[in-house]
């Protein structure tokens, strides 16, 4: 990575000040223009003034001082101004640095805006997610190897793969398609700490799985052939903010490549009745927490709004019939757990209603395992190009 350079911005309305980039000035005077916009701030806002450090990538103590000072005096001079300092866990060392400031002066708060900056984090970034994404891309990946060179796949491109969950998609395309290089980027520790150590173990050294936040990524503008993300803009409460990064981190001429779900789509014979109700609620009880698991077919409206021509769709059915059924059961059995789990149990879903969701899973099982039956999941595959 390349240093970002350093900027500072105001946004009066948002009363948000913000540093991002690298500053390591030698003296104050290399920074004057930006402590000069900072005070400037102070005098037009009411109220509270944020600082927005999320992309702050690094800071010596010739600027951190210059800046708290300014803070620091401005809390003894003005009791109707409160500081609220945005920090990101992606760059932890400034939640440590500014909670000095917090300690302090208790007019200045610092808040880490990614510790519960979506509704389903705590499910998504969980461990117990893990099985759910080692079954799914087995069975994903059996389409996705012939799909993925009609949208930009090809030998010795530059590409990231956004939101990797275990990086299991990031070291199949390795093998088989053989990137000049891959960054691949989540925000789950967990699930990053899993895909290292499996890595490590199939012996593959060059995929540099990095820890992020995909909505506010480090990553430099226009760097990318190709950028994946995959079952993840329907876990997002704000698709269209994820999909801008994306965007701007991917070449002009280069495709951004999505995949996302319609689940209330998924099928299965016999007892289909039972499977179809169990997967509306799925889309129901995704919505409770704000994700949308019925993006699938809104993918070329949202590739659209971001600036993407050149928009590219298919969609394919993982069906029991692909390979082992069993794969097929695993990846239901793991969607039972967690979702008539952990999920129904925090909406706070009665027992007859968690029995009943369950039985459609069952169902589903069934109809995969049945020697005359047919199970089906459905997956929207669309890309767009960054116009040149
Ligand atoms: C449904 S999983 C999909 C993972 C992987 N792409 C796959 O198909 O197996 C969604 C992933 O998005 C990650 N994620 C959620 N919010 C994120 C964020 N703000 N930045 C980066 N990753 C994020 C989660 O940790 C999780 O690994």
């Amino acid at each position: 990575m390349s240093e970002t350079p350093f900027h500072a911005e105001f946004d009066s309305s948002s009363q948000e000040f913000l540093l991002a980039g690298v500053i390591r000035p030698c003296s104050i005077n290399e920074i004057a223009a930006s402590i000069f916009m900072l005070k400037e701030a102070i005098d037009d806002v009411r109220g509270v003034l944020y600082i927005n450090v999320k992309r702050l990538v690094q800071m010596n103590n010739t600027a951190f001082q210059a800046i708290a000072r300014v803070v620091l005096d401005t809390c003894r001079t003005r009791s109707d101004l409160r500081f609220v300092v945005v920090t990101s866990s992606v760059v932890g060392w400034t939640e440590r640095m500014f909670k000095h400031l917090s300690s302090i002066e208790p007019r200045i708060t610092v808040e880490v805006y990614d510790s519960g900056f979506y509704p389903g984090q705590s499910f998504v970034e969980d461990e117990s997610f893990i099985p759910i994404l080692r079954t799914q891309t087995k069975m994903t990946w059996r389409h996705e190897r012939t799909i993925l060179p009609r949208h930009g796949m090809r030998p010795g491109i530059v590409m990231a793969d956004i939101c990797c969950g275990i990086g299991d998609f990031a070291a199949l395309v390795k093998k088989e398609f053989r990137p000049a290089r891959i960054v691949a980027l989540d925000h789950s520790k967990a699930s990053l700490a899993y895909a290292r150590k499996m890595a490590a173990s199939f012996d593959v050294t060059d995929i540099e799985y990095t820890y992020g936040d995909a909505s506010e990524m480090l990553l430099e503008d226009n760097q990318f052939d190709l950028v994946t993300c995959r079952h993840s803009l329907q876990i997002f409460n704000r698709p269209d903010m994820l999909l801008k990064e994306l965007f701007r981190i991917c070449k002009p001429g280069g495709r951004v490549y999505i995949t996302n779900e319609k689940n209330s789509h998924c099928l299965g014979e016999p007892h289909s009745q039972s499977i179809q109700w169990t997967y509306n609620e799925v889309a129901k009880l995704f919505r409770h927490f704000e994700m949308d698991v019925e993006l699938g077919p809104k993918s070329r409206r949202y590739l659209a709004e971001t600036g993407f021509d050149d928009i590219l769709i298919e969609s394919f059915m993982v069906t029991n019939l692909d390979g082992d059924p069993q794969d097929f059961a695993d990846v239901i059995t793991a969607w039972e757990n967690v979702y008539a789990g952990e999920m129904a149990v925090k909406r706070g879903d009665s027992s007859e209603f968690i029995a009943r969701f369950r039985q459609g899973f069952r169902d589903h099982i069934f109809a995969a395992l049945h020697p005359k039956g047919y199970a089906g999941w459905p997956i929207w595959a669309a890309s767009g190009r960054k116009p040149s």
